[in-house]
């Protein structure tokens, strides 16, 4: 008998697949165009993804870590001052709070939910905090209520993180639209995702969208003059055009990887424990992550039926060595390290078919069964 195809982890050109003739179309009209870094392509990208929010301002920038670093900056926040946000994230999120020259004080998440735990983050609050910095986790909305109540009361700035999060909901109300300013990813395998890096930032302050502005382009106020120091983080043209292509599907894909993840929870109830959403909450399954205490066997055994599967993330980034000396020991944040021990991520994509997830609902079921039997 033949093996069925493996399922790889992702597989970014599936969302692709439905528009390639306006990508193409699109890609030609950059070429012709003859201007390829900060152009009407960007221009139109931003007011379209500003419109989407509805906010006021959208700033395209290179990639998403610039985006956090970018906000931080063009909120003042930088040399002598805390920032707090998690371990429990891509390293990203961290390594731009330190390139603004920023302490990163890292607490603990809600094991239930993985994202920032409110009392966690009151409770690192001192005098030199500036800001807080929560991640909507694998799609997942972080606590903003309570974020917001906490960050109003001690009257700190909140900079999301929505890298992960595009389209995500809280209350019905979007993630990028709690915070003071809001950073986005469109890393290829990101529910919006380029072709290349790339990255923006949303508000709704003019303030801060004029200083973006000049930030990302090496601190330009007009050519050849320099307010400040900026650095070079540009949207170029062609990664602007494919957005533009990719962002009115984004709610209708966002959609199907809900109906896959529906589909895991019915499958997987009982076996592991399955993601749980946060009361009020559209999550938008940028990763569908499950936890079992033989996580490793576990993935051992899917990969030998074919099924790719990631860990979001190994290591908590207070027990890596380029961050051990932020103060945090191991141990001390025991939500974190419990959790990253237990965690995988399977497959969610768009162009996973129901046929396949099916059979990585099969191979999980008859994986654990063989462990625990
Ligand atoms: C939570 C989070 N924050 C920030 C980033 C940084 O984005 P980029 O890779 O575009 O710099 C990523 C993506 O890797 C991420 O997942």
């Amino acid at each position: 008998m033949t093996q069925p195809a493996p399922i790889p982890f992702n597989r970014p050109n599936g969302a692709h697949a439905a528009v390639l003739p306006d990508i193409d179309a699109a890609i030609r009209r950059v070429l012709d165009s003859g201007w390829y870094i900060l152009g009407g392509e960007v221009e139109a990208f931003e007011a379209e993804f500003a419109a989407y929010h509805g906010v006021n301002y959208a700033v395209g920038v290179a990639n998403g870590t610039d985006a956090i670093e970018l906000a931080l900056r063009a909120a003042g926040v930088g040399a002598g001052d805390e920032v707090i946000t998690v371990a429990h994230t891509a390293v990203a999120t961290v390594c731009a709070i330190d390139r603004a020259g920023a302490q990163p004080v890292l607490v603990d998440i809600d094991p239930q939910t993985y994202t920032l735990d409110p009392a966690a983050a009151e409770a690192a609050i001192t005098p030199r905090t500036k800001a807080i910095v929560p991640v909507h986790l694998y799609g997942q909305p972080a606590d903003m209520l309570a974020l917001s109540e906490i960050a109003a009361r001690h009257h700190l700035l909140l900079i999301e993180d929505c890298a992960q999060a595009h389209g995500a909901r809280l209350n019905g109300r979007l993630v990028g639209t709690w915070g003071h300013l809001a950073a986005f990813s469109f890393y290829p395998t990101k529910n919006l995702g380029a072709v290349g890096d790339g990255g923006a930032l949303i508000t709704n302050d003019e303030g801060y969208a004029l200083r973006l502005r000049r930030l990302r382009n090496y601190g330009q106020t007009s050519r050849y003059n320099h307010a400040e120091r900026g650095i070079n983080s540009r949207l170029d043209e062609l990664q602007a055009a494919i957005l533009r292509v990719k962002l009115p599907h984004l709610d209708a894909q966002n959609a199907r990887r809900r109906q896959i993840a529906r589909q895991y929870d019915a499958g997987l109830m009982g076996m592991v424990t399955i993601p749980l959403q946060r009361p009020g909450a559209e999550s938008v399954y940028h990763l569908c992550v499950v936890r079992h205490p033989a996580r490793d066997a576990l993935r051992a055994s899917l990969a030998d039926a074919g099924i790719g599967t990631l860990i979001h993330y190994p290591i908590p980034i207070h027990l890596q060595p380029a961050y051990r000396d932020l103060g945090c020991a191991p141990g001390s944040l025991p939500a974190t390290e419990q959790v990253s021990r237990e965690i995988m991520s399977l497959p969610l994509y768009i162009g996973l078919s129901d046929a396949q997830a099916v059979r990585v609902i099969a191979a999980v079921r008859a994986s654990v069964e063989a462990l625990t039997s």
